[in-house]
C-alpha cells in the first residue's frame, strides 16, 4: 500500500507543477512578449495554447484520480466528517479544484473563439485575448488557493 500512496503522491503533485506551471508561463511569459512585440496572432502564440490543453485535461485527470486514492487511503479521512481541519481544508481543496475545472473548461470556449476571431474581426480577436488571459489569472489564483490548503493538510 504504501508503494500505491507514494506513486499517488509524486502523480498528484507532479501533475499540479504542469497544470500550475503551464498556466503561470502562459500569464507572466508567454502573452506578455506577444502583446508587447504585438505578436498575439502569430500561429505559433495560439499553438501554444491550444497545445497546452491536452495537458490541462491531463492532469485534471490524474489530480482527481490521485487526489481520491490519497484520501481513502488517509487515515485522517472519514466519510462526512468535516470535525478536523485536515478536513475542512480537504474540501476547500476539492472547491478550489471544481473551479479550476470550470475556468479550464471556459478557458478552451475562450480559444476556439479566439481562433474564429483571428482572421476576421480585430475588435472580437482584442477582447476574446484579453478573455482568455482573465480567465487564465482566475485559474492561477484558484491554484494558489488549492496549494495553500495542500499545505494546510500537510502541516495539520
Ligand atoms: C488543483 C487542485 C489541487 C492541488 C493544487 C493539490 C495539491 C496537493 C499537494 C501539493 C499535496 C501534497 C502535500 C504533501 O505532500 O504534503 C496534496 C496532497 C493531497 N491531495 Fe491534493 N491537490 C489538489 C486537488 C486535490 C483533490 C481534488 C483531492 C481530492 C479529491 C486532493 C486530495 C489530496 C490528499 C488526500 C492529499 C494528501 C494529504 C495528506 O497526506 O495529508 N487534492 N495535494
Amino acid at each position: 500500500m504504501d508503494f500505491v500512496l507514494w506513486v499517488s503522491r509524486v502523480m498528484h503533485i507532479m501533475s499540479v507543477v504542469v497544470w500550475l506551471g503551464g498556466l503561470i508561463f502562459l500569464n507572466t511569459l508567454l502573452l506578455p512578449i506577444a502583446a508587447y512585440h504585438k505578436e498575439t496572432r502569430i500561429t505559433t502564440v495560439l499553438e501554444a495554447q491550444r497545445r497546452f490543453l491536452p495537458f490541462v485535461w491531463s492532469s485534471v485527470w490524474t489530480i482527481l484520480i490521485t487526489g481520491m486514492l490519497l484520501m481513502v487511503l488517509s487515515p485522517r479521512f472519514l466519510w462526512f466528517d468535516f470535525s478536523t481541519r485536515w478536513s475542512q481544508l480537504l474540501v476547500a481543496k476539492q472547491v478550489a479544484f471544481l473551479l479550476l475545472l470550470f475556468f479550464s473548461w471556459q478557458a478552451g470556449k475562450v480559444l476556439k473563439r479566439l481562433d474564429e476571431s483571428r482572421a476576421s474581426d480585430d475588435e472580437a480577436f482584442e477582447g476574446w485575448r484579453l478573455t482568455f488571459q482573465k480567465v487564465v489569472r482566475r485559474s492561477i489564483l484558484w491554484g494558489i488557493v488549492a496549494l495553500l490548503c495542500a499545505a494546510g493538510m500537510a502541516v495539520m
